[in-house]
């Protein structure tokens, strides 16, 4: 049997075809453009999304047996806001997860209804990028738009609801909602009537590896496949990333170098983190997790890379820095070219390079974001530690992991050993993989992890690398509070 699994990602919808032993047989990327139409908005189209995936399955099954697809299975960006109308058109391009437009409406939630409130009802308190304080914009900005919406959903929800016609979401996603009672898994009666909406405007709740439905039958004959194929809910992609790296039960931990960057610590029991700096979401394997995410990981240096340098050749800029570099720039950049979420809560924070001397050059830039989204990264790394959570290995996943340097820097800065995986195609494999549980391919998430799942090397920290670059961290942690009331008064004028 085959199974496709659809990463719906910020820049782009990957897609592969996978058998049931997780071979790859084919991937096929289809790009799609994001919109900021204002510094700190940011938004995308649904139809592009609907179109990416209805023109990039029959290409990805092209010199492939359609009839012999059983599955298909979404990961894909969370918290983004998609509204539908009473014919199913969508009413406004969605606001996506990095989109910092609801500083106001977090400010209320979070000072309002107050965090402890926001806690015990959804066990995370109010970010720029979660759903809720969207909808709470919407009614204020948008009130004739708001008074149309008849579905709210998520991004693969609305490509679940293309394909099959369901209106869903599974739990790891819907917890970036702010509106699910994630402990429970049921929605929060009372944040619905915070955010002035209805259960009947929300979508029914699934686990991830639950089946959905089937594809409509003009669906299928459109994309070449049996109008028997099982759509599974899918997860955020995330958790999805999680499933595809093997980072399920308790324990498990995922760093993701994607456009965010997030560490993701799974759980078998339902936990807070008690200053809830760290999200406190389900899992896609039925469990749970608690998560840190930067807004702007691997997209810093692609926005180096491509808007500064004008140059796609990454390998080349990183070459000149070579291992008696690491840990002795004295430049630092601070990461936060969309504001930021994990830890700081910060929409104003802003990109920051500092320490530049006359004798600073190309590479010393280049080495300062890659260190600087490290150094963020231990700053969400640090508040699961003390928590008591103990960090010594995480696998690594996602297109900045694809650099060795930049995976030195990190198993360093993070005194973490960082294991890499055979086969790394993040949301898009977990999403297979969950589409396989729903088929009966296996049983369980964990088995399919066990079957499929395998690291195929490892970076170690290197003590002396370590301790240079705990000094670094030292340095960086105090750039952020310096900078803070600078941010917010310049956002102001
Ligand atoms: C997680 C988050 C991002 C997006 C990226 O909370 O906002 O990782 O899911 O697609």
């Amino acid at each position: 049997m085959l199974y496709i699994g659809i990463d719906l990602g910020t820049s782009a919808a990957k897609l592969l075809l996978m058998d049931g032993s997780g071979q790859i047989k084919n991937t096929v990327t289809k790009e799609y453009p994001l919109e900021f139409p204002q510094p700190g908005w940011s938004q995308q189209n649904p139809e592009d999304w609907r179109k990416a995936v209805m023109e990039g399955i029959p290409e990805l099954l092209r010199g492939f047996d359609g009839a012999a697809v059983a599955g298909i299975g979404c990961g894909g960006q969370m918290h983004g806001l998609v509204i539908l109308d009473q014919d199913d058109h969508v009413i406004r391009p969605a606001i996506l997860w990095n989109d910092g437009r609801t500083a106001k409406q977090v400010d209320y939630l979070n000072q309002e209804i107050g965090k402890k409130r926001l806690s015990v009802l959804t066990a995370n308190i109010a970010f720029a990028g979660f759903t809720a304080p969207k909808l709470l914009w919407m009614r204020e900005n948008e009130p004739e738009n708001f008074g149309r919406i008849a579905r709210i959903m998520l991004p693969k929800d609305y490509v679940n609801y293309i394909l099959t016609g369901t209106h869903s979401c599974d739990y790891s996603d819907a917890s970036g909602m702010l509106l699910l009672d994630v402990e429970h898994k049921c929605w929060s009666k009372e944040m619905l009537d915070i955010c002035g909406v209805s259960e009947a405007q929300m979508p029914r709740l699934f686990e991830s590896y639950d089946c959905i439905g089937t594809v409509k039958p003009e669906i299928a004959k459109r994309l070449g496949i049996p109008e028997t194929v099982k759509v599974c809910a899918g997860a955020g992609d995330n958790a999805a990333a999680a499933v595809g790296t093997g980072v399920v039960g308790e324990g498990g931990c995922n760093i993701s170098l994607g456009t965010s960057g997030t560490v993701f610590i799974s759980s078998e029991s339902f936990g807070v983190d008690r200053n809830n700096a760290l999200h406190a979401f389900a899992h896609a394997d039925g469990g749970y997790h608690l998560m840190g995410c930067m807004l702007c990981a691997a997209s810093c240096n692609k926005w180096l890379m491509e808007d500064i340098f004008r140059t796609s050749d990454y390998a080349a800029e990183q070459e000149p820095i070579t291992d008696d570099k690491l840990g002795e720039n004295h430049v630092f950049f601070l990461p936060y070219l969309m504001g930021e979420r994990s830890p700081i809560n910060d929409t104003n924070a802003r990109g920051v390079f500092m320490g530049m001397t006359m004798d600073t050059g190309r590479a010393d830039l280049v080495q300062a974001v890659l260190e600087g989204v490290a150094f963020a990264i231990r700053d969400s790394v640090e508040v699961a530690r003390s928590l008591g959570i103990e960090l010594n290995a995480s696998k690594i996943c996602g297109g900045g992991a694809k650099s060795p340097l930049w995976k030195k820097i990190m198993a360093n800065v993070l005194n973490i050993e960082l294991q890499c995986l055979e086969s790394e195609q993040g949301p898009g494999m977990g999403g297979a993989m969950l589409a396989m549980v729903a088929c009966g391919e296996y049983d369980s998430v964990k088995a399919a992890c066990e079957k499929i799942v395998h690291v195929a090397s490892t970076v170690r920290p290197e003590p002396e690398l370590a301790a240079k670059y705990e000094k670094r961290y030292r340095q960086f942690q105090k750039i952020y509070p310096a900078c803070k009331q600078l941010f917010a008064d310049f956002s102001n004028e």
